[in-house]
This record gives structure tokens, C-alpha cells and sequence, in this order.
């Protein structure tokens, strides 16, 4: 399958798991990685798979490097119809008015202009005992494994 894994990072997290996220990947599948900071709505590409990992910052805001892209698809309002994403969360608990914000609003931003979310949106607390990739990984296995069942051969 081919994958793009798609990061929006303020201080580094978010990119860092998604390279994990990649690598984890790579052996099976045809994978890219990029900071949403460099990729623009029009570049969706309904073959492939979009894995997206995002922090929330501010007061549950997106963080710095999913800004722009974020302005673009309510500026631009691609249609975005045919493309299929999962999105992966960081967050922290100490911020439970907001926790995990950010990935949700990319996530509504996106099937607002016609993509499709594969699986449950996961947010991974900071403040909670568990490492970042313990929960991504089989997160990102379970979205690819469900994307292959769904769309088959076609992403
Ligand atoms: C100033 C600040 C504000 C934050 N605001 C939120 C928030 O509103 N909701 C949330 O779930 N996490 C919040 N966080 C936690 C971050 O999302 C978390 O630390 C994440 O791992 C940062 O990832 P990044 O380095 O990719 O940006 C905040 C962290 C900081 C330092």
C-alpha cells in the first residue's frame, strides 16, 4: 500500500513518532513522511493512505506546522472526496478542557471537505504511563489493516 504519514508538530513529538511511525511501516508498504507544514490540500492523492499525527498546543490549538495547512483548507475548500486518512493524537491530560484538540480539528477540517476517516481518532496523554509508540503503532496496523479491507488495492 502506499502511505503517507503526515506530521503537525510544534516542539518535535509529533515528527518524531511519525518518522517511528514510517519506519515501523516501511518493510510492508511504500511509505513517505512529511511536516503538514510542506504538503498542501491539493497534493491528496486518493490512491494512497494518509496517516496523520498532530499535537495540540496553545489552548487546544493546532500546533505551529499544522497552521498553514489548516488556513489552506478553509481558505481553499478543496474537495477532498476519495481520500482516506487516520489520525493519531498527542496530547496531555493536564489540559483536560482541550486534551487533544488539535487532532480533532484536523480530523473535522478534513471530513468537512469529503475525506474519509479510517478508525478511531487516539490521543496519546503525556501525563499517562504509556510511550507514544506502544499506542501508534498497532494504531497505525489496525488503520492500514482496515484501509486494505476497505479500498483494497485501489490506495
Ligand atoms: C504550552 C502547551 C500547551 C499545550 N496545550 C495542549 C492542549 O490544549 N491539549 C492537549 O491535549 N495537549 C496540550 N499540550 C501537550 C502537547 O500536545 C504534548 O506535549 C505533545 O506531545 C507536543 O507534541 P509536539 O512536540 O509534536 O508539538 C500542550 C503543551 C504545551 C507545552
Amino acid at each position: 500500500m502506499n502511505i503517507t504519514v503526515l506530521y503537525g508538530t510544534e516542539t518535535g513529538n509529533a515528527e518524531m513518532l511519525a518518522e517511528d511511525v514510517m519506519a515501523e511501516l516501511e518493510g510492508e508498504h511504500d511509505v513517505e513522511c512529511s511536516n503538514l507544514s510542506d504538503f498542501a490540500p491539493d497534493a491528496f492523492d486518493a490512491r494512497r493512505l494518509y496517516l496523520i499525527v498532530c499535537s495540540s498546543y496553545g489552548d487546544g490549538e493546532l500546533p505551529a506546522s499544522a497552521q498553514p495547512f489548516a488556513d489552506a483548507l478553509q481558505a481553499n475548500m478543496p474537495d477532498l472526496t476519495g481520500v482516506h486518512f487516520g489520525i493519531f493524537g498527542l496530547g496531555d491530560t493536564e489540559y483536560e478542557e482541550t486534551f487533544g484538540f488539535g487532532s480533532k480539528t484536523l480530523s473535522e477540517l478534513l471530513s468537512a471537505r469529503g475525506a474519509v476517516q479510517i478508525g478511531e481518532r487516539i490521543t496519546h496523554d503525556a501525563s499517562g504511563s504509556d510511550m507514544a509508540e506502544d499506542l501508534a503503532f498497532p494504531w497505525a496496523a489496525q488503520i492500514v489493516a482496515l484501509a486494505e479491507e476497505k479500498i483494497g488495492e485501489t490506495v
